[in-house]
């Protein structure tokens, strides 16, 4: 193992971004995504992070597909790989690659609102209460074991968008933190 990280990004990159700017930036070897003009990539390539794109494309299989992810990521020989705002579910052939080596940040205190629409759904279930979540990547979807966690209060009135902000301003100090813990206990 080399000691460095490996980030999966999709979208705003937001996170990506707090892990780069905290004290753990400089061990971040590489940002796979599989969307290649994505915010995350911008921020990679201002950094002077490699990036490596795998597209999901109509021709590819989702076994194949994780595959080609695996060989993207086992390049780096990474110590920890962090799923920040990546937005496909990672199969067994990608998960079983890298045992006890992924880490995925989830708006929403886990169990609670698993799933691709956390923020909406703590929102429809009248929660008054939700947040974020670190936890280690099995076969489920944001079923793996929980390493962190953080509350963060609903207020009336507010928006999926307003509330994943909220979420966020949190996760974007609890990822690079717990990141940081999980390296030194390794
Ligand atoms: C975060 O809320 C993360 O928990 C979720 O996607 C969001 C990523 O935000 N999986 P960004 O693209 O890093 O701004």
């Amino acid at each position: 193992m080399n000691g460095g990280v490996v980030v999966l990004a999709s979208g705003t990159g937001s996170l990506f971004q707090a892990i780069l700017n905290s004290d753990i930036g400089p061990l971040v070897c590489s940002l796979v995504t599989d969307v290649p003009d994505c915010g995350a990539v911008d921020f990679a390539r201002s950094a002077g992070i490699p990036v490596q794109a795998v597209p999901l494309t109509g021709g590819l299989s989702r076994d194949d597909w994780n595959r080609d992810l695996a060989t993207a990521v086992a390049q780096w020989n990474p110590a920890l790989i962090v799923s920040a705002g990546f937005m496909r579910i990672l199969g067994p052939l990608f998960v079983d690659s890298f045992p006890n080596r992924i880490i995925n940040s989830h708006p929403a205190l886990l169990p609670n609102f698993p799933g691709a629409h956390a923020v909406r759904d703590a929102i429809s279930a009248g929660a008054t209460q939700t947040g974020c979540t670190i936890h280690f990547v099995d076969h489920g979807v944001d079923t793996g074991a929980i390493v962190a966690q953080e509350s963060v209060d609903v207020q009336p009135g507010d928006t999926e968008e307003i509330l994943h902000e909220r979420i966020k301003v949190v996760e974007r100090v609890l990822l690079p933190a717990t990141i940081k813990e999980l390296l030194q206990s390794s």
